[in-house]
């Protein structure tokens, strides 16, 4: 073999084996779709926020425990005398929030997009933000919370802990959580934070992060990157029922949606067996009822209860919250609107088919 044939592939061997380490290292350095997002940010150097708890602290005992609670209303359901002492005797916490994912991009509040998500995923469409990332929050009951109803939500706007008791006592109307049930709640919301498949990074992002961990440094850019991707509060605007002037009744309506709505939200409280004493079912007496108050501003009527809600009163716990514009928006008021009069009226929709309208 000649010098420059020897050289030439040296050459080669070295570029292969460049090509080989350089690909192995970047699989390698990709964070990991399977990552907690909060623990990634402290390996960054991120601040960790007062309910931190690093992975390999969760406490599998304790994270159900926490799920019990939130789910069922109290730590053990096999220990029949804690029945006695159930966080609240009218509400579960997942009759308000769910406790997955609901929105398919996490840095936007959009109601639309959530409820085509919700439905996909067969999940209830409800006015309380899903507690799933609610541990990478770092603010809780924003904006128009916080503008009404001031003094009872500043120790709850930025510490986990009190924003849960305040919903327990206040939304729950229960009993606040004692301190061993408080903790395993903090391991379940740790569980049920984001992970880094969440976020729908790019690959290259992926790749960015992975590099910046492995530099065991502080690293305020792919922090920054990071905190992109989902925001940090849930946005809260209350909005005033529609004059009756403005209201269009469905016309502009998808009663498909309508009907998603319906079922995911209203029903979820209203079927028989849910939390409210005032039923509502498929029966087309239930849509001519609501049909027939929606042209009032009584409590009846769609347009007022959802943007008004209820108060619970001595007595009679039970209450209905309202709904902000990021939860229900009025084109998906106008929806359920559309779905409420075609259920009302379907006998002359479909006179003489037999045919139900869905
Ligand atoms: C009757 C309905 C209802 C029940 C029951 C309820 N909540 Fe809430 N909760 C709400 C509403 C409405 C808000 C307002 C802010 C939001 O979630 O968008 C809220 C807010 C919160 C927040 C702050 C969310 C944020 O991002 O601002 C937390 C945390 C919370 N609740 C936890 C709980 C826990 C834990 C329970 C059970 C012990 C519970 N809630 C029961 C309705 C409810
Ligand atoms: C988180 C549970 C919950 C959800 C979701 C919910 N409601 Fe309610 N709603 C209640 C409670 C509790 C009351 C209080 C009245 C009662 O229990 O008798 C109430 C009251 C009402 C009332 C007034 C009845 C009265 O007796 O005061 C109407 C009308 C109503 N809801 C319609 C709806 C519609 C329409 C939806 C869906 C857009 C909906 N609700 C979603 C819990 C809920």
């Amino acid at each position: 073999m000649n010098n420059k044939i020897k050289i030439a592939s040296l050459v080669t061997l070295l570029v292969v084996v460049t090509l080989v380490i350089t690909s192995f290292k970047n699989k390698e350095t990709k964070v990991k779709d399977s990552e907690y997002v909060q623990e990634v940010l402290a390996l960054l150097g991120d601040n960790k926020p007062l309910h931190y708890i690093s992975a390999n602290q969760l406490d599998s005992v304790k994270v159900e425990q926490g799920k019990n609670l939130v789910h069922l209303g109290l730590t053990d359901p096999t220990n029949k005398t804690l029945f006695e002492n159930k966080q609240s005797k009218h509400f579960v916490c997942t009759d308000c929030h769910n406790t997955q994912k609901e929105d398919p991009d996490l840095s936007i509040s959009n109601p639309d997009t959530r409820l085509t998500y919700v439905a996909h995923k067969n999940m209830k469409f409800l006015p309380g933000t899903t507690l799933y990332g609610t541990a990478n929050k770092s603010h809780w009951y924003n904006e128009d919370y916080f503008k009404k109803y001031g003094d009872l939500v500043v120790p709850a706007r930025d510490t986990l802990q009190n924003a849960i008791q305040l919903c327990a006592v206040v939304c729950s109307q229960g009993r606040a959580l004692d301190d061993n049930e408080m903790e395993s709640m903090m391991h379940y919301f740790t569980s049920i934070g984001y992970k880094i498949k969440d976020l729908n990074l790019t690959e290259s992002e992926k790749e960015i992060i992975g590099n910046a961990l492995q530099k065991n440094s502080k690293n305020s850019l792919v922090i920054k990157l990071i905190k992109s991707k989902y925001l940090d509060y849930s946005p809260a605007t209350f909005m005033k029922p529609q004059s009756i002037e403005n209201r269009t009744f469905g016309k502009e309506g998808n009663e498909y949606r309508g009907k998603q709505i319906y079922e995911l939200s209203c029903l979820t409280c209203h079927k028989e067996g849910g939390v409210t004493n005032y039923k509502l079912n498929d029966e087309q007496l239930t849509f001519k009822h609501l049909k027939y108050w929606s042209n009032t501003h009584k409590v009846f009527s769609v347009y007022d209860i959802t943007r008004k809600g209820t108060y619970s009163k001595n007595g009679y716990k039970p209450y209905m919250p309202n709904y902000t514009k990021e939860r229900l928006s009025d084109q998906q008021l106008d929806d359920l609107m559309k779905y409420i009069n075609l259920m009302a009226d379907k006998e002359t929709m479909f006179k003489g088919t037999g045919t139900p309208g869905f």
